[in-house]
């Protein structure tokens, strides 16, 4: 697969956009990001090589129906996590639904990955993919709505070069597009260990049990006082009451 690496760049996500339209696959990785943009239309900062800025863009060959678009999101947070327990096999680290990615810091989760996955169609079939991935590795000061929840590489203790990180998560990227929809599906309904539980919806801070994750990737929950089922997707934030 090709890869392009920027010194500066609007969005790596948007780049492999544009590189779909005469590549069949791409990467791009950036060392900073004027225009980052993360879930839910937040942008998404970080200082200029202190962070893995990474999006790999795919045009699907094959008809992608609209059901399976999360799989990319899937994919990339458990290539996240595993990355991560390469480089740092002692450290603690968890998905968060739908995108997160945790790592333990003095007995408390915080963030240290985001994915963000966006998509064409043509009809009811998904034209192409790119998954985007955020990871602090070197940043150190966060805004101070982030200041308390996100961690990074450096915070945890370790001095890794950027370069080593990308390096590391393609290949665990590569070695998982090899697995089937329902191999990734399954291993991330394992790591995200969400059924069963209780969780509360930031919307409206109202606490739902999760049935289970339907094989699209939405939940499937029921308010726990009015026991009214609900879907939650990717577009909800929500706060695990078991962290
Ligand atoms: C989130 O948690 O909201 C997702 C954040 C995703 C950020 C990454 S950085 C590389 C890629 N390019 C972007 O503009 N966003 C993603």
């Amino acid at each position: 697969m090709k890869s392009f690496h920027f010194t500066e760049i609007t969005s790596t996500n948007d780049f492999a956009k544009e590189l779909l339209n005469t590549l069949d696959s791409v990467i791009v990785t950036a060392d900073y990001q004027t225009k980052g943009r993360g879930r839910n239309n937040k942008s998404w900062e970080g200082d200029f090589g202190k962070n893995v800025y990474f999006s790999l863009g795919i045009n699907h060959k094959e008809e992608f129906p609209f059901e399976k678009i999360m799989l990319y999101q899937a994919l990339g947070a458990i290539a996240v996590k595993n990355a991560l327990n390469v480089i740092t096999p002692k450290e603690t680290y968890t998905l968060k639904y739908p995108n997160d990615v945790l790592a333990k810091a003095e007995n408390i989760f915080k963030k240290i990955s985001g994915v963000i996955t966006e998509h064409s169609f043509i009809g009811q079939f998904c034209s192409q993919s790119v998954l985007g991935i955020g990871i602090n590795i070197s940043q150190t000061n966060f805004s101070e709505e982030l200041k308390d929840k996100a961690t990074s590489l450096s915070l945890l203790g370790y001095n890794i070069e950027t370069k080593e990180v990308i390096e590391i998560l393609t290949e665990e990227i590569l070695k998982l597009l090899k697995y089937d929809y329902s191999d990734i599906m399954n291993l991330w309904k394992k790591t995200l260990n969400i059924e069963n539980k209780i969780i509360t919806l930031v919307e409206n801070n109202e606490r739902y049990f999760v049935e289970r994750i339907n094989s699209n990737g939405t939940l499937l929950t029921k308010n726990v006082e009015t026991e009214t089922e609900k879907i939650i997707d990717n577009g909800d934030s929500i706060r695990y009451e078991y962290e």
